[in-house]
């Protein structure tokens, strides 16, 4: 029996539609990925299409994680890495758990700006952890010099450091530290799609560059809008897809230009209305 209910590939991506747990087993060949991106479920009760993110228990969450986890860990290539992402409350579980397994070299903080629903009664959640794991501590893939970001000393306010014998001006770029600032995808911006935890393209390129190199296969086995397929294309990487919600499927469908029409339906990017989604703001008047 087929482990994967739909399948598509073209020589830079393949896309599943079907359960990440079995098709990993059954479709990845062990130790060929050089790069995972895991994106799961939170297990926060959010709905993602005809599923409700929210287990039994947490111990069910956190038993689930570990599988794939496990799965995960067994297609990467000796010198592969992983990036996990997870809700707060469960990411020490997770952290324990592949700390046991790969060398954790980061604990990074994705964090944002809500002009959304504030908490008033405790400290709002305005971050996502993610951890960056490596197989090997001695033989991975870091092109640092593709994602140097402005080191402001440097750069903007162009001091010089007086200590070192001969005065010299800091550097003007860095490698960027473990707290990301990205905004979220928001639905007037051109990357939108129709996904209540869509992640910003601009995140899946630090990671890609990163901890890849053209040519790479690069998996997600929770692909949502395939975010992270449609960047490593881009960037000259081979991807590997998976989602369980056939809506989501179709977006990734679209959105990696595989085909434009599925099961006799259209595949059309959202029509977007300016105008009707935002209440009028109030223009703050000066003082
Ligand atoms: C947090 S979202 C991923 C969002 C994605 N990173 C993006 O940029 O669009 C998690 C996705 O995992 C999918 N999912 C849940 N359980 C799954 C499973 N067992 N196998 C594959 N996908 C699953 C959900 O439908 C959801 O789209």
């Amino acid at each position: 029996m087929k482990s994967y209910v739909d399948y598509f590939a073209t020589d830079d991506c393949e896309v599943y539609l079907g359960d990440a747990l079995s098709i990993l087993r059954n479709d990845i060949p062990d130790s060929s990925v050089n790069l995972i991106f895991a994106d799961p479920p939170y297990n926060i009760g959010k709905r993602l299409s005809n599923f409700v993110d929210k287990w039994p228990t947490n111990q069910d969450y956190i038993n689930w994680c570990e599988n794939w986890l496990d799965i995960c860990i067994s297609k990467l290539t000796d010198n592969g890495s992983i990036y996990v992402m997870s809700s707060t409350q469960f990411m020490p579980y997770i952290d324990l758990f592949l700390s046991k397994r790969l060398e954790v070299l980061s604990r990074i903080i994705w964090h944002y700006d809500s002009s959304g629903v504030q908490a008033k009664r405790f400290y709002g959640s305005l971050y996502e952890p993610i951890l960056f794991g490596v197989k090997d501590r001695s033989n991975y893939t870091f092109n640092s010099n593709d994602i140097m970001i402005t080191a402001k000393t440097g750069a903007e306010r162009r001091l010089i450091d007086y200590r070192k014998p001969v005065p010299t001006p800091y550097n003007t770029t860095k490698v960027p530290g473990n707290v990301w600032y990205f905004p979220r995808v928001r639905y007037r911006m051109e990357e939108y799609e129709e996904h209540p935890t869509q992640k910003p393209e601009s995140l899946l390129e630090r990671i890609i560059k990163a901890s890849s190199n053209r040519g790479d296969v690069v998996l997600d086995p929770f692909a949502g809008t395939f975010t992270t397929c449609a960047v490593a294309e881009r960037l000259g990487r081979h991807s590997i897809g998976i989602e369980l919600q056939k809506e989501y499927f179709k977006i990734g469908l679209r959105r990696l230009e595989i085909t434009s029409e599925y099961e006799s339906e259209v595949l059309e990017p959202i029509k977007k209305n300016h105008r009707s989604r935002r209440k009028p703001q109030m223009r703050l008047l000066d003082a």
